[in-house]
This record gives structure tokens, sequence and C-alpha cells, in this order.
């Protein structure tokens, strides 16, 4: 009998991203509007305890083995920190982390890591106090950068930055960027734009691409890295004369999902803060989890359910495929 979450083309679901709302208390521009988006009504979003359940099955019934709490911006969920400690009481234990824009951090960052919280994911795409204004439309950046230190200072590491580089906004902070993280311990990650923002803006011609990134980062002499990506979506370089915070070679990573796809090895499956299973960041189509656990479903039920989910997954986003359209939701209410 198969137990995990497999599709057709034999790659196996074992890295489980919850996006836990679809809000957020920034503005990237690249992501939505100044005004915000049509939120989710409260009683269309997973309770707690309902969150908790789907962890629960995942793990214990369908072979998950780690699990990612994103959002929009995680932290703003008020239950986050127990639904940490509930997830790592699981067993097998996941492993556990989150992606945050970092604010709130530096007050939450020691709770998380007593709850069972393994590590941080922190966005970060500029180094200019004015210029993330006019990127997030909120006067922040400090906040954001004491929840990097307050996530280092509570050994949520490694602490990895996310970087979205934008032609003529901030790709001249390449370098810039990846001197401040070897500074600080933290591990930078250029990711490059893909076609998921609520306005429906995203040109590939103005995307910054791995190849320029890679270029704009000559001075550090990169060297291949001696361990191979897997299923992680970065692929990484060694930095020369640079060690990490934890005494490890340094290293930086690259996210080229558009120029370089990975769907290939792709092990995530996904669940939205109301309940629907995605089998791709990128998938057109999802699987109602909310109506079955609130029509009383069993946990075999469910899993089931969700197996069925991934098996119709694609073979890979297709982004450069005439036929290709973005999904009906934004980023912010997938969880990226
Ligand atoms: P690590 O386990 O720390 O490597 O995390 P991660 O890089 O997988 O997760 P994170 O939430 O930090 O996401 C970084 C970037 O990778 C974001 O832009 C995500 O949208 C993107 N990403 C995450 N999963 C996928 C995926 O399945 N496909 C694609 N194309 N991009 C993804
Ligand atoms: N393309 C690539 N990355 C994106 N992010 C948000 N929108 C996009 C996009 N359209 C990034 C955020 C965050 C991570 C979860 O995804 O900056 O670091
Ligand atoms: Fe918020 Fe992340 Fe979207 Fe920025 S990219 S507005 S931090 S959800």
């Amino acid at each position: 009998t198969v137990t995990g979450l497999v599709d057709r083309f034999g790659r196996i679901a074992t890295d489980l991203r919850v996006s836990l709302t679809d809000r957020c208390n920034l503005r990237c521009t690249y992501c939505m509007p100044a005004e915000g988006l049509a939120w989710m009504p409260q009683q269309q979003q997973l309770s707690d305890d309902e969150v908790k359940r789907l962890v629960r099955i995942a793990v214990e019934r369908l072979g998950v083995t780690e699990v990612r709490f994103t959002g929009g911006e995680p932290l703003i969920r008020r239950g986050l920190v127990d639904i940490v400690a509930e997830t790592a009481r699981l067993d097998p234990r996941p492993k556990l982390s989150v992606t945050t824009n970092g604010i709130g951090l530096d007050r939450t960052a020691v709770a998380l890591r007593d709850a069972g919280l393994d590590r941080v994911n922190v966005s970060l795409d500029t180094l200019d106090p004015v210029r993330f204004n006019t990127l997030t439309l909120r006067d922040r950046h400090a906040d954001v950068l004491a929840g990097l230190r307050a996530a280092a200072d509570a050994g949520l590491t490694p602490v990895k930055i996310n970087t979205v580089l934008m032609r003529g906004v901030n790709e001249d902070e390449a370098p810039a960027l990846l001197r401040f993280a070897l500074d600080h311990g933290y591990q930078l990650r250029f990711i490059e734009q893909m076609p998921l923002d609520a306005q429906h803006q995203w040109d590939r011609h103005e995307m910054v691409t791995a190849e320029e990134i890679l270029a704009a980062l000559e001075p550090f002499d990169l060297e291949p890295d001696n361990v191979s990506r897997g299923t992680a979506p970065a692929e990484t370089w060694l930095i020369p004369g640079h060690v990490d915070a934890a005494g490890e070679p340094a290293r930086v990573g690259v996210i080229a999902s558009v120029t370089r796809p990975f769907c290939g090895d792709c092990d995530r499956t996904r669940l939205t803060a109301d309940g629907q299973v995605r089998n791709c960041l990128f998938a057109t189509e999802e699987s109602d989890l909310r109506g079955l656990l609130r029509g009383g479903a069993s946990d075999k039920e469910i899993g089931r359910a969700w197996q069925t989910a991934m098996w119709g997954k694609r073979a890979g986003h297709g982004i450069d495929d005439p036929s290709f359209l973005q999904p009906a939701r934004p980023m912010s209410a997938i969880g990226g």
C-alpha cells in the first residue's frame, strides 16, 4: 500500500509548507498593492486546532518530515508559538522552520525557539532604510534588522536571508547585501522573481537572472559547492576566505526558479490558510481539506484526499510555455 505523498512522476513530498495567514504588515511592491488585498474572511481560515490536526496527519500518516510556516506574514498569526509547540511534539518530530519578513521577530525569537522552532528565513531586499520604505511602503527597516539579530542570538540558525533583486531598484545592492550577510553570519540567497504578484505585473525581461546575479558577485571569487542541491530550491556557492556563524565555509545561494527550474526534484506539498492543498506553487487547482475536516471526515479520509491531490501534480511549472497561466492566488495567499 502507498503511504506517502507520491505523484505520478515518482516524486515524494516530505516537505510541508503551511500558510498561516494571507495578511501582511508590509506592502512589498512586487507582492501586493499599497491598499492590500481582499483578505480571507476569518471563518474561512483554519483555526489553530484545525491547522494542528492537518499537520499531525501529514507527519504521522503521510511521511512529512519538514514543516515550514509561512504567510502572508506568519508572525502576525496569534497562535504561531502554540502551533509550533504542538508540531514539535509530534512523533517523529519534524524539522521546523518559519519564513518571515522579520517584523516582530525580536520579540518572539526566544519563545519560538523554546517552542521547538529550528530556524528562520527572513526576507530583506535592501540595506538602505529609505529604499526599504519605497520597496515595502512601511518604515520598518530597523525592525527587520533587529529581528535578524534576535533570531541569531536565539540560535534559530542558520539564519537565512531571502533577497529578490529587481532591475533598476535594488540590483546594485547584491555585493553589499552579501558583505552584510557575511559580516553577521547570515546565509544570503538571491531569488529570481516569479510570476506570483497580485498585480500580475511580472515581466520576464525585467527579471534579474541567476546569471546576472552571479556576474554581480564576481568580486567574491565564488567557488562551486561540494554539497549538491538535493531537493532544495537554492543552488549554493562557497565564498573563499569566509566562514559562517558555525565556523563552516560561508555560502551564498541562488534560487533560479525561472531560468533553472528545479521542479524535477520537488519534494513539497502546500497547505493554504483556508485549508486547501496545493500540489505546486504554480498549481491552478487546489483540493479542499477544510470541507472534509469540518464535515467530520476521519484522519484516514483526509490523508487519502491529500494523497489524491498530490498524485495530480504536474511535471513542472511551465513558466516558459505559451499556455502558462499564473495561479489565481498571489504568493501572499499561497505561502511562497
Ligand atoms: P530552505 O529550506 O531554508 O532552503 O527554504 P526554502 O528556500 O525552500 O524556503 P523559503 O520559504 O525561504 O523560500 C525561498 C524562495 O524559494 C521563495 O521565493 C519561495 O517562493 C521559493 N520556493 C519555495 N518553494 C518553492 C517551490 O516549490 N518552487 C519554486 N519555484 N520556488 C519555491
Ligand atoms: N518571486 C520570488 N520571490 C518572491 N517573494 C515574494 N514574492 C516573490 C516573487 N514574486 C519572496 C519574498 C520572501 C519569500 C517567501 O518569497 O521576498 O522572501
Ligand atoms: Fe508581505 Fe512577504 Fe508579500 Fe512582502 S513579499 S508584502 S513581506 S507577504
